[in-house]
Order: structure tokens, then C-alpha cells, then sequence
């Protein structure tokens, strides 16, 4: 019994999407760098920071840092299934010039505002994932979708912080 692999003639996965998929492909391995570089910059600035008013900071990294790194493996996932290779270290350009340590490490609302431009870059990105996918790669989508959800909660969370610094003055 001969068997033949059957392509798929619907959706992303066919033969006539391959110049959306490499566009798609282009563009999750945007998002895959940039969970990378949080990921880093994250753990970075939960360790760095000194004072009182720096746990609750540090608290909350290192709980964004294992999202982060989920969102990273997930991205990567979602590259291989449509037939892209996930790059390695090699490819690797760093951008957030505003997550870098600050002079002085009791500086908080550095940090937090890294944070807000870190999460609000993502945020913009997804917003382009999620409109381009549309009507082409409902499964991107939905996946892109739910991230976007996480990265609204974290700016959300930490604008909450700066509110509380620019209250007292502070920022
Ligand atoms: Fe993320
Ligand atoms: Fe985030």
C-alpha cells in the first residue's frame, strides 16, 4: 500500500500561504528576541535593586520573569509549526537601552519605567502579530492574543507602581 503525505490545502499550512507564513515566521521571531532580551533585563533588575521600597519591585520580576520565559517557548513553539527554524544566540540584537542597570541602584522608578516601555514595545507588536494574522492564522492569533493579555497586565501593574512614586513626588 503506497502512502502518500497529504499537504494541507486550507489554512497557514498550505503550499500557496508560504509568503504569509515567512512574514508570520518574521514576526514571532521578533517577539521571541524580544521576550529573550526581558527575560535577561528582568532578572537583571530583580537582583540589582536596593532598598525598602525595592522588594515589592523585585517580588513582582521575578514572577514576570517565568512568563516571560513562557512566552519565549511559546513563540519558539509556534515558529517551528509553521515550518521556521528558531534562531540561535548568534542572531541575537540587543534594544532596550532603557532596561539597562540605573547609576544608582535604589533608583525604582528607573527600573519601573523601563518596565512600562519594555511591556508597552511588546504590546504594540502583538497588536501587529494579532492584526496581520487575521483571517490568515486564526491559531497565531488566539496564542498572540492571550500574551498580549499577560503584557497588558504587567504594564497595568507597574504604571500602578509609578502612580504611587508620582503621588509622593518621587517621579
Ligand atoms: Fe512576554
Ligand atoms: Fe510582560
Amino acid at each position: 500500500m503506497a502512502s502518500t503525505t497529504r499537504n494541507s490545502t486550507t489554512g497557514i499550512l498550505s503550499e500557496d500561504k508560504s509568503e504569509q507564513r515567512e512574514q508570520i515566521i518574521q514576526m514571532l521571531t521578533r517577539a521571541y528576541w524580544m521576550e529573550i532580551e526581558t527575560v535577561m533585563n528582568y532578572i537583571s533588575n530583580s537582583i540589582n535593586p536596593d532598598g525598602v521600597r525595592a522588594q515589592e519591585i523585585i517580588e513582582s520580576l521575578q514572577e514576570d520573569i517565568q512568563e516571560e520565559l513562557g512566552h519565549a517557548q511559546q513563540f519558539a513553539a509556534r515558529i517551528k509549526e509553521l515550518y521556521g527554524v528558531v534562531p540561535g544566540s548568534q542572531d541575537f540584537a540587543a534594544e532596550q537601552s532603557y532596561l539597562q542597570p540605573p547609576q544608582h541602584q535604589t533608583d525604582i522608578v528607573h527600573v519601573i519605567k523601563g518596565v512600562i516601555e519594555a511591556e508597552t514595545g511588546a504590546i504594540e507588536h502583538y497588536n501587529r502579530i494579532i492584526e496581520t494574522t487575521d483571517g490568515v492564522d486564526f491559531v497565531t492569533q488566539d496564542m498572540v492574543i492571550e500574551i498580549l493579555h499577560d503584557e497588558e497586565g504587567h504594564r497595568r501593574l507597574f504604571e500602578g507602581y509609578l502612580r504611587e512614586y508620582e503621588a509622593e513626588g518621587l517621579a
